[in-house]
Formats: C-alpha cells, sequence, structure tokens
C-alpha cells in the first residue's frame, strides 16, 4: 500500500515515481481513499516538477483505468478516428467535421464537454438546436453511429471519472496549465473512448491554454508520445486562437457558421481549418487514401452537398430540427461601429469570449445556465481595412442594457492600426 505523504516528497524533491505507485494514487483518490488535500499538494508537485513521459503515461493509464472504456471500432468492425481541441473562442469546428467526413464514408462518433469560462464547448453549442438530445446511451450512440454514420453525445458520467475529479480539483489550484497533466487530461478521454487514431487541435494564443507556439509544440509532442505509447497514431494541428475562430461566438450563432461553411459558404479561417481537419481525419482512417486524396474528398463531399445532406440525418436522428431558422434569435441585435479608419491589427479571442460570457453564452459556474441566442459576430478580423462607421461586430443581446454592455467590450476588444499587419495562417504548423 503506498503512502502518499511519502509520494508527494518524494515529487516535490524531484524523483520519478513507479507507474504502479501513479496508479495506486489516482485509484486511491477516485475511491475517495486518498483526501484532497494530499492530490492537490501532489498536483501542486507535479507542477513545479513536470512528469517524465514514463509518469505522463502511467497516469494517463490510470485516468482511463478509473472508469469505463468504449470499444467504438470493435463495435462497428472499423477503425474508429476522433478528433479533439484544446479549445477557444468560437471553436465549432467538430459540428462541420463530422458531417463532411461521415458523407466521405468515415463514421464519426465522439463525445463533447461542455464549456466553462471564456470557452465553449461543443454540446452547449448542440443544445441550441431545438430538440437536439446530448443524451444518448452508449448503445444508441453506436447503433446511431453505425447506421447515420455520425453521433455527437455528451460524455457519459463514468467515462474516466478521475478526470473530472482532478479537473474541478487543479481548476481551484492553479494546477491546470501544465503540460503533463493537459495531456493526460485530453488523452485519457480520447483512449477511454476507444479512438484508434486522434486528430488533435492544440490552440495557440491568448485564447488559448498555450499562450506561445514552443507550449504548444511541448503539449503536441506529449500527447503524440502518449499515443505512440498506447498504440494509437496522433496528429497535432497547432491553430491560431489570437482571434476568435471564424466569425461567430455564441451557441446559435455558431451553429449557423457551422451550416454555412458545411455548405462551403463559412468565413475563410474556420472553413480552411474545418477541411483541413477532416482531410487529416479521412487520411489516418481505413479509407486508404494519402493526405491530398483526403483533401479532395472533404472538397467534394461540402461542393456536392453530401455533407449538408449527412448533417440534416445527424441532427433528425437525435431528435434536432437541422434548419438554421428553427434555430433562437436574440431579441436585440446592436452593431458595433469603428470611430476610426485602419487595419484592424488585433481581435482579443478572450476580450470578446468574455463579452460572449457576459451576454450570457457561457457559464460563470457549472450551474449557471445559457441563453443560446446571444454572442458576438465579428464582422472584421485581423487584416481588414476599416474605415470610420464601419460595422465591426453585431452583439446579439437578451435586452438593451446587456447590448450596450457588450458593445462596449467588443469595441475594446478591436486595435486599429496604420500599417497592414503580417497575414498570419490559421493552421500554424502540423505535427505527428
Ligand atoms: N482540456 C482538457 O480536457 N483538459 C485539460 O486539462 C485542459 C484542456
Amino acid at each position: 500500500m503506498i503512502r502518499p505523504a511519502e509520494l508527494i516528497e518524494r515529487k516535490r524533491d524531484g524523483e520519478e515515481l513507479s507507474a504502479e505507485e501513479i496508479r495506486e494514487l489516482v485509484l486511491g483518490y477516485t475511491r475517495d481513499e486518498i483526501p484532497e488535500y494530499q492530490m492537490a499538494a501532489f498536483l501542486m508537485a507535479v507542477y513545479f516538477r513536470g512528469l517524465s513521459g514514463a509518469e505522463t503515461f502511467a497516469l494517463t493509464d490510470a485516468m482511463v483505468a478509473s472508469g469505463e472504456t468504449i470499444d467504438l471500432g470493435t463495435a462497428l468492425e472499423r477503425m474508429s478516428v476522433d478528433k479533439h481541441s484544446t479549445g477557444g473562442v468560437g471553436d465549432k469546428t467538430s459540428i462541420a467535421v463530422g458531417p463532411i467526413v461521415a458523407a466521405c464514408g468515415v463514421p464519426f462518433g465522439k463525445m463533447s464537454g461542455r464549456g466553462l469560462g471564456h470557452t465553449g464547448g461543443t454540446i452547449d453549442k448542440l443544445e441550441a438546436i431545438p430538440g437536439y438530445r446530448v443524451e444518448l446511451t452508449i448503445d444508441e450512440f453506436i447503433a446511431q453511429v453505425r447506421e447515420i454514420g455520425i453521433a455527437i453525445i455528451g460524455q457519459t458520467a463514468n467515462l474516466v471519472p478521475a478526470d473530472k475529479r482532478l479537473y474541478a480539483l487543479r481548476d481551484v489550484t492553479a494546477t491546470v496549465d501544465n503540460v503533463s497533466l493537459i495531456a493526460a487530461s485530453i488523452m485519457s478521454k480520447k483512449l477511454a473512448g476507444g479512438a484508434d487514431a486522434i486528430v488533435l487541435d492544440v490552440k495557440v494564443g491568448d485564447g488559448a491554454f498555450m499562450k506561445t507556439i514552443d507550449d504548444a509544440h511541448m503539449l503536441a509532442e506529449a500527447m503524440i508520445e502518449l499515443g505512440a505509447r498506447s498504440g494509437r497514431k496522433v496528429v497535432c494541428m497547432l491553430t491560431d486562437m489570437d482571434q476568435p475562430l471564424g466569425r461567430a461566438v455564441g451557441n446559435a450563432l455558431e451553429i449557423r457558421e457551422a451550416v454555412a461553411t458545411i455548405k462551403g459558404e463559412g468565413p475563410d479561417d474556420f472553413s480552411e481549418l474545418v477541411l483541413a481537419s477532416a482531410a487529416h481525419l479521412l487520411a489516418l482512417s481505413d479509407l486508404s487514401v494519402d493526405e491530398f486524396e483526403a483533401r479532395k474528398l472533404a472538397d467534394d463531399a461540402v461542393a456536392d452537398g453530401s455533407a449538408l445532406a449527412a448533417y440534416e440525418r445527424w441532427i433528425r436522428a437525435q431528435g434536432g430540427d437541422p434548419d438554421p431558422d428553427a434555430l433562437p434569435q436574440a431579441a436585440v441585435v446592436r452593431e458595433v461601429v469603428s470611430a476610426g479608419d485602419g487595419t484592424v491589427e488585433r481581435l482579443g479571442a478572450i476580450a470578446i469570449g468574455h463579452a460572449a460570457l457576459h451576454l450570457g453564452a457561457g457559464r460563470r459556474t457549472k450551474e449557471d445556465s445559457i441563453d443560446y441566442a446571444v454572442g458576438v459576430v465579428c464582422r472584421k478580423k485581423r487584416g481588414d481595412v476599416v474605415s470610420a462607421g464601419d460595422v465591426l461586430a453585431e452583439v446579439h443581446a437578451a435586452d438593451e442594457t446587456s447590448a450596450a454592455a457588450a458593445a462596449a467590450e467588443v469595441l475594446a476588444a478591436y486595435e486599429l492600426g496604420s500599417e497592414p499587419p503580417r497575414p498570419r495562417r490559421i493552421v500554424l504548423d502540423t505535427i505527428g
């Protein structure tokens, strides 16, 4: 039997722990045999000392073992592919990628999370669709992926319970932003979900966990190593989160933008990310296509309407109405107008995320309810030239008071300059 205080001391002093010690610690904590204060101290020791590759794998493995696992590939008798984003502002990528991949004949079954703070969650966005059921049983989930080709549901309560407990503890002990802990948290959920191959979208910038490209590289490499140790293929895209992704931030607004993108009418940055992600998933799948052929398949699925048909089939199968006109609409739409001329040099992702949060599009605490209709649409983005009087953004609000407050926040998120900024790609690097 391990002695937690001894493990904390050894980690504090920079020693490497064995896989068995880490497993007993994590499982003991999940069974309530190890108190929160000891786990909190252990996390802080990890925060300062880090974990080796072997320790990070042991932590991931123990977290997977803390709950149920799903073997989607065996159930479907096909290889299963999955994607995950480390989270950002305006990130509705899975909602557009899923139907494209499904239209190309690759099953897409995904469990997603809810948002907290300035980042949104895919499940909250899907709940903006009238009637959409996020809670299917595992049998219903598998049957829908088999018959319709796509399902996206909320994470079941018993999938990696250790992560739920540890994440909540990290959130209140200043131990969230550690590469090993983030890598183990993300990969444990992907491995428990049964993916054979995984595309990871590591966001970089002011609206992301990883503020610099070097930190994003470290996280990507840690997750690729965890994939290799688990016999899974992992591709990591490092993508820009210095400004919101696409134009729309807010649940129903993002669903509308995802549908437009599936039809080939989305904003450039978001469309490029969606198609690049879909192409990686198809190239990793059992279709036996290379990256170039995969991209062509994804482009064609958008152009010929088969991705839109897959979207409509999917939403109906989960009880929802796929017509964008059925989405809730905000009572007040206020334009945010530029006072001067120039080029947009900065459009702060966090600031726009906070404006949407204050409008009611997200939760400040887990108990908060969401207003699905509200949010921000950024009409101008970094690099766009604006003149005085041009509309920079739209605020969609429940009432005039919240619209006025959000409009001021949105205006402050825009910085105009005289020089055109250097163009910045949405996909900054791809590794794995
Ligand atoms: N996303 C996760 O799922 N876990 C983390 O620790 C950070 C981002």
